[in-house]
């Protein structure tokens, strides 16, 4: 045999696959017993139409992934995407829709609450050109969400009223999780839409500011078949983050709000600990740092929960980034009771002290955090 100098001659054509038109993206959290059924559900609705589905799983601890892995073994048109290290609703989908080449993508939830019978004519009003963007609506003639307890449905209605005021989203339910946009229009919006949070498809019509024709289909919101919503009263505080951003256009992120937050709160335990060593006669240097470290505490803890509830640590990592914490931080402290003494030093007056050693602690505490503790893997 000769030595094959040429390069090798292309083989084969890819196998022909007639082109892609739709893709579902799902996103998922504990969900195995409901994917299964989605797909079958999918099949059904969608006869004719060549679809793929891509579930993307942010390693449910119920490994809804591995689930999902088996059903594509068997059927080429799933494809599960296993995220490890992140949280969140919209990462997810963005992650999701990103990762197919179908003209026209749809977003769904998995526990068989939105409707799948509407996907032909949400794909029907994309493709005749009518709409860019098709919303599952709720809140348009026809759609209901009688499976909301009168809270939620209560909460949901007034987030709306303030979404349309503040943004200026003139869409009935831009809370809604089920939609259908061309895949071209999301990619120019992708870089600017938040990762953090739950409301994408608010993101995204905040976001396109009107440039976006938007056509609502009524449907009607189920009840969940198995396992439990994950939308707590988080959700509350996402929302309020993403009408913020989006409002500022984007000069006070999610993040910095939950920082000045946490920060703010960190002053208050600093201040009462502060007082109330004192008055069990502790010395004033020696108060100031025990205040430190509680607010210290309080606040990696509370940053674990809200600010960075998304790279959440638990466990070893828990303690770990505690402890890395208080090291990264130990700067901080002694900045903190220095600034504080020589406050107190000349005007000894507790609270002004204590609040301008706080104060450079805080500052400082986040500054280091983001970038050692809770660095994005
Ligand atoms: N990958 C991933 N990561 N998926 C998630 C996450 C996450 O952090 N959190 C939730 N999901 C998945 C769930 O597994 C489910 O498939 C879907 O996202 C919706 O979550 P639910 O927990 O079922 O939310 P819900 O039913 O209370 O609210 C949904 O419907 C509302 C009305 O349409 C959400 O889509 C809301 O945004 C929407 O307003
Ligand atoms: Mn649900």
């Amino acid at each position: 045999m000769t030595e094959a100098s040429a390069p090798p001659k292309a083989s084969s054509a890819p196998p022909k696959a007639s082109a892609r038109q739709l893709c579902v993206v799902v996103p998922t959290f504990n969900e195995r017993d409901n994917v299964p059924r989605l797909l079958a559900k999918l099949d059904a609705a969608l006869a004719g139409i060549a679809w793929e589905v891509i579930f993307v799983d942010d390693n449910s601890p119920d490994k809804t992934w591995d689930v999902v892995r088996g059903l594509s073994q068997s059927d080429p048109r799933v494809r599960c995407i296993r995220r490890i290290g992140r949280r969140g609703l919209s990462g997810a989908c963005i992650e999701g829709i990103l990762a197919s080449s179908a003209p026209c993508v749809a977003v769904m939830d998995a526990d068989l609450q939105h409707d799948e019978t509407q996907l032909p004519k949400m794909l029907g009003l994309l493709q005749a050109g009518e709409a860019e963007l098709v919303v599952g609506s709720r809140y348009v003639s026809g759609g209901s969400a009688d499976s909301f307890g009168s809270t939620r449905l209560g909460g949901s209605l007034f987030a709306t009223k303030i979404a349309k005021g503040l943004l200026h989203v003139d869409v009935a339910d831009p809370m809604s999780g089920f939609f259908m946009i061309r895949r071209d229009r999301f990619e120019q919006l992708a870089p600017s839409l938040s990762v953090q949070g739950f409301k994408i498809l608010l993101d995204i019509v905040a976001t396109a500011g009107g440039k976006l024709r938007v056509v609502e289909v009524p449907y009607s919101f189920g009840t969940r078949l198995h396992g439990e919503s994950k939308l707590d009263s988080m959700v509350v505080l996402d929302f309020l983050g993403l009408v913020l951003a989006k409002f500022t256009h984007d000069l006070v992120s999610l993040r910095f709000l939950l920082f000045a937050l946490v920060g703010g709160l960190g002053l208050l335990v600093h201040l009462a600990t502060l007082y109330i060593a004192l008055g069990f006669g502790v010395q004033f240097a020696e108060a100031q740092a025990i205040a430190a470290l509680v607010a210290m505490t309080g606040n990696f803890l509370l940053n674990n929960r809200l600010t960075y509830r998304d790279q959440r640590l638990r466990g070893g990592a828990l303690l770990r980034g505690l402890l890395l914490f208080y090291l990264v931080c130990s700067v901080g402290l002694l900045a903190n009771v220095g600034v504080a003494f020589s406050v107190y030093d000349q005007q000894p007056v507790w609270w002004l002290a204590g609040a301008a050693g706080a104060l450079m602690g805080v500052v400082w505490n986040y500054g280091i955090s983001s970038l050692f503790v809770w660095r994005a893997k």
